[in-house]
């Protein structure tokens, strides 16, 4: 049972955290940590800004909440000028909410009632890809394709039809690189007509797919399909960049990578670096204009005047620091660092862009066979890294759900050149602990 009265979602005893500077996190008896997550990939510009928390406290002194059905204040307006600064042209209107699955499920309530100001008004289906995360509540839940966090819910979830994913490591058409047709995005033709154009608004997409497979990019070429699949039935398309926005991958949005861009933008996580919760659902001017009356949705805490405070000092450290160019840059020297732990026998695959990684372990490099899940592999990296501390963000079912391990990678984009090869060899060091302790070879 635990120790406190806080019912947790993870661990039993909880670590007392003390303080954070930069990538390093310390508790109180003084242990020292790299926090190579960025938590769950979203403390982006890293621990102890002192720019955000002075803007935060700022804010507060002015006013700390005001209702958004009625008022507005300097920081929601300058938040929101920022984030459209940094979203594709045509894509800059913003609805503010406080997380990832809001900004998921909002996302999805817009394009719902987009069709019906357009009259079509059977149009409410999500397409989404298995092997993907959009949130936890049941709406973004309906809509996520991760296995193991639906499990216990489907009976409570929606109807919402699921394509494969873009998984090139494990091709479910059992494809190359050289013999790839692209059938993954082609299969969200077959979908929608499958399910019936008239039924559906809108399909939503990770474009490196983060917790569930451990930032896998979809291949070159991908989302211009998608993007041309949804043109042609006059479906939308949700980018949900909750992970990948805002300079994680080495561009302002996963997205750019494929040169595409969508209807509407899902972001949050490192919009507010981890400071306060914030999230928005960006909508295209064609979205935006669709609407003829108010959205028919919000929250007690949409744009809150403190978390979109913290939102603009965010955006403004990143600007100032340059940081989404630093992750590209710094990107390719960390992922050919990276690539020398290819030499371990449990490494399967080493994956992503920019500050953005995965490693999928696997007992067998050839077969790709994944190690028994009862081994709990990846779990066991987690606490030889903590152990050694470094703390990396643990996924399992990367194969189907079930079985399958892998870390993700994700460092405070302000790290240094010689930080990054501390966590490697970190990496080096505790994945070899555990292939010791498992006898692999
Ligand atoms: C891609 C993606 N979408 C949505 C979410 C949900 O965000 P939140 O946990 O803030 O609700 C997450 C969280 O990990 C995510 O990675």
């Amino acid at each position: 049972m635990s120790d406190s009265h806080v019912f947790s979602r993870g661990a039993v005893h909880l670590h007392k955290m003390d303080r954070g500077e930069g990538i390093y996190l310390y508790t109180k008896d003084g242990t020292r940590y790299i926090d190579g997550s960025s938590g769950p990939i979203c403390v982006n510009i890293g621990h102890g800004v002192k720019e955000v928390t002075e803007a935060v406290h700022k804010q507060m002194k002015q006013v700390s909440y005001v209702h958004s059905s009625h008022f507005i204040t300097e920081s929601v307006l300058d938040c929101a000028e920022k984030i459209a600064g940094l979203a594709p042209e045509g894509l800059g209107h913003v609805f503010f909410c406080s997380g990832g699955s809001e900004a998921t499920e909002s996302a999805a309530k817009m394009a719902r009632q987009y069709y019906l100001l357009k009259g079509e008004s059977t149009r409410s289906k999500i397409i989404a890809r298995w092997q993907s995360y959009h949130g936890n509540t049941l709406g973004a839940l309906s809509m996520s394709g991760n296995i193991a966090r639906r499990r216990r819910y489907v009976p409570m979830l929606l109807d919402f039809p699921h394509i494969p994913p873009a998984y090139c490591y494990r091709c479910w058409f059992g494809k190359t690189c050289d013999t790839c047709d692209l059938e993954c995005a082609k299969a969200l033709d077959t979908q929608i007509k499958a399910t019936g154009p008239e039924y559906v608004s809108a399909f939503i997409a990770e474009p490196v797919v983060g917790a569930t497979l451990g930032t896998v990019p979809a291949a070159p070429g991908y989302f211009q399909l998608i993007r041309e699949i949804c043109d042609t039935h006059d479906v939308l398309f949700i980018a949900d960049e909750v992970m990948t926005g805002l300079g994680r991958t080495g561009k302002n949005w996963g997205l750019d990578h494929w040169d595409t861009e969508p209807d509407i933008i899902a972001t949050a996580k490192g919009l507010a670096g981890g400071y306060l919760p914030l999230g928005a659902a960006i909508a295209s001017d064609k979205v935006y204009e669709g609407f003829g009356e108010p959205f028919a949705h919000g929250h007690t805490y949409g744009s809150h005047p403190v978390a979109c405070a913290a939102g603009a000092a965010t955006l403004d450290y990143v600007i100032k620091h340059g940081l989404i160019e630093r992750s590209a840059v710094n990107g390719e020297y960390f992922h050919k660092k990276l690539s020398d732990l290819n030499d371990h026998p449990s490494v399967g695959d080493i994956r992503g862009m920019g500050v953005f990684a995965g490693i999928e372990f696997v007992e067998n490099k050839e077969t790709k066979k994944p190690f028994p899940s009862d081994l709990r592999f990846n779990r066991r990296v987690v606490d030889h890294c903590f152990n050694n501390g470094l703390l990396v963000y643990p996924g399992s079912g990367t194969v189907d759900g079930v079985n399958g391990d892998h870390i993700q990678v994700a460092p405070p984009l302000v790290i240094e050149r010689s930080e990054i090869d501390e966590v490697v060899a970190l990496l080096d060091k505790s994945i070899g602990e555990v292939e010791k302790e498992l006898g692999v070879k």
